[in-house]
């Protein structure tokens, strides 16, 4: 029986995030230049999202870059906008052969006016898609999504359009980038870091962490069934007892 075989389609995530990581070191390794590996890091990108709809995950949502990678050099940044350009306009096909619909979060307006252009294109075009949604955090930082919503809902608050008392849950959620996303069930982070790196803090409360010791560029479908299969034997409790959940 093969590996895939032993994936329940009935028990997937709904919202599987990755941290992918490793590009540089991947290089490094071989000799070769940082931006090396970020160009073999896309390759991994178009395979795994291949891979997700083709199993069923309804959402991916992938670390592409953060609110602090704006502090690295500034050909290694240059380089990572034009591989994301590049990537959509390749990539637009790739989303339409496999009913895909992109979406982005983050402080977008920080991204170079042609990366936010070519993005806005292709959400355009991809937005009826069905069979998976694909979120690329862009320029993303999980603390300032927060901050940026306290100051929506205290906005909202100051001009008597909610109440204090309403402030919950659901209501931060919806202030949120994600607002349309379920919470991620499963976190894979790649290149053996063990570490959150401000991503998504507030959506993976009850998450399933997996790390992988794979270098983002080598990250293959087998490394995201062996992820996939450690959710799968697990006991999600979210704080309940053991004798609750069966
Ligand atoms: C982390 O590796 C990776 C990134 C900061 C960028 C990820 C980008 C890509 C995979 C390519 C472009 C993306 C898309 C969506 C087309 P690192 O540079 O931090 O590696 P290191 O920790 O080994 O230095």
């Amino acid at each position: 029986m093969s590996v895939l075989n032993t994936i329940n389609k009935d028990n997937l995530p709904k919202h599987l995030a990755i941290i992918m990581d490793g590009n540089g070191r991947w290089a490094k390794q071989q000799g070769l230049l940082r931006t090396i590996g970020h160009e073999n890091g896309t390759k991994s990108v178009r395979i795994t999202i291949e891979n997700c709809a083709k199993l069923g995950i309804e959402n991916l949502t992938l670390y592409a870059f953060s609110t602090e990678n704006w502090n690295r050099p500034k050909l290694e940044v240059e380089t990572l906008m034009k591989l994301l350009i590049k990537s959509l306009q390749k990539e637009l096909i790739t989303l339409q052969n496999n009913n895909i619909r992109l979406n982005a979060i983050g402080n977008l307006d920080m991204m170079p006016k042609s990366a936010q252009k070519e993005l806005l294109e292709v959400m355009e075009k991809t937005k009826n898609n069905t069979q998976m949604t694909l979120t690329l955090a862009l320029s993303y930082g999980s603390r300032e999504e927060i901050v940026s919503a306290v100051k929506k809902i205290a906005d909202k608050v100051k001009n008597n359009i909610i109440s204090i008392d309403s402030i919950d849950d659901s209501i931060i959620n919806k202030h949120l980038y994600t607002q349309n996303l379920p919470d991620v069930d499963l976190l894979i982070r790649t290149s053996g870091e063990h570490r959150i790196s401000n991503f998504l803090l507030w959506q993976i409360a009850y998450a399933e962490l997996f790390f992988s010791e794979v270098m983002w560029p080598d990250f293959r479908e087998e490394h995201l069934y062996e992820a996939l299969i450690s959710y799968q034997k697990r006991e999600r409790r979210f704080g309940k007892t053991s004798e609750q959940i069966k």
